[in-house]
């Protein structure tokens, strides 16, 4: 298997993000560069995503989740990783962990769901993905998702965020777009992989996420057994690009709470997550 593209940046615990669709690696750039001070941060490009190439076969969530793990073996990575990711990438995160669960000692769910997709977003998924595959180009899908994808403050005070967004979004190859969109169809419910694996759980999300909505997230933490979640006020679906800093915050807070972490033995935040408003 070709080894992913990717950041690998710090020293410390490994932390691995995965990106959304269909973004690449670089939409954690702000994480990226605070966690890594005290983690050693790995980000890949997807497969079929920025500098990483297509897989050879119809991808899956699995088989984007074993390239994941593949780059962790390539790297020498053997002790369990904190694994993040958003949207998309808490998809195929669940999958790795449906099928690694011993490379994983806890969870960062951002702006993403454990449940399957409806038959109709199934079906919405395939005819979008004939459409890219027909005009050879990700750019409808960047228009596509450009509305739902930031809160309206996002909007108004960072111009320049939403456009360098659609355009990562806009230049995705065809391909890597197409396959991408087939594989979140036909990803199955990783609620029981997620709440049986009894790990700590980060769970975050924006205020204004109409994607992945705050109730929806709150109700998936609410079933694990030690979650931590945190709305970021003034954030939409890509909380870590619209709200670098709280989304820092949150999960450094997290990430030193957790044993083995450079904190070790401070009593952790995790709890079960709050009733809330
Ligand atoms: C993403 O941001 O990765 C997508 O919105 C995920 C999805 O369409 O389900």
């Amino acid at each position: 298997m070709t080894r992913l593209s990717h950041d690998d940046l710090g020293e410390g615990p490994a932390v691995v993000l995965l990106h959304g669709f269909p973004l690449d690696r670089s939409m954690w750039r702000a994480q990226i560069d605070r966690l890594s001070s005290t983690y050693r941060v790995i980000a890949p490009d997807l497969p079929g995503h920025g500098e990483s190439p297509v897989l050879g076969v119809t991808p899956t969530m699995e088989s984007m989740a074993e390239a994941v793990v593949a780059l962790l073996d390539s790297l020498g990575i053997a002790e369990p990783v904190v694994l993040g990711g958003l949207s998309m990438g808490g998809y195929v995160a669940l999958a790795a962990l449906a099928n690694h669960p011993g490379r994983f000692r806890a969870l960062m769910l951002l702006d993403t769901r454990a449940t399957a997709d409806t038959p109709e977003a199934a079906a919405n998924r395939e005819s979008l993905a004939r459409k890219v595959e027909e005009a050879g180009d990700a750019r409808l899908v960047a228009d596509a998702m450009r509305p739902k994808l930031f809160a309206p403050s996002t909007i108004e005070q960072a111009p320049e965020l939403v456009e360098s967004t659609v355009s990562v979004m806009s230049r995705a190859p065809a391909a890597g777009v197409a396959g991408a969109l087939r594989a979140m169809a036909s990803r199955p419910d990783r609620t029981k992989t997620l709440r049986d694996s009894g790990l700590p759980t980060l769970v975050l999300v924006g205020a204004e996420d109409v994607i992945t909505p705050p109730d929806e997230m709150k109700a998936m933490a609410n079933l694990l057994p030690i979650a931590q979640f945190q709305i970021i006020p003034g954030a939409g679906h890509l909380a870590p690009l619209e709200r670098p800093d709280e989304c820092n915050i949150a999960m450094l807070a997290f990430l030193d709470s957790l044993p083995g972490s450079g904190d070790q033995g401070a009593p952790g935040p995790c709890v079960p997550p709050s009733p809330g408003p």
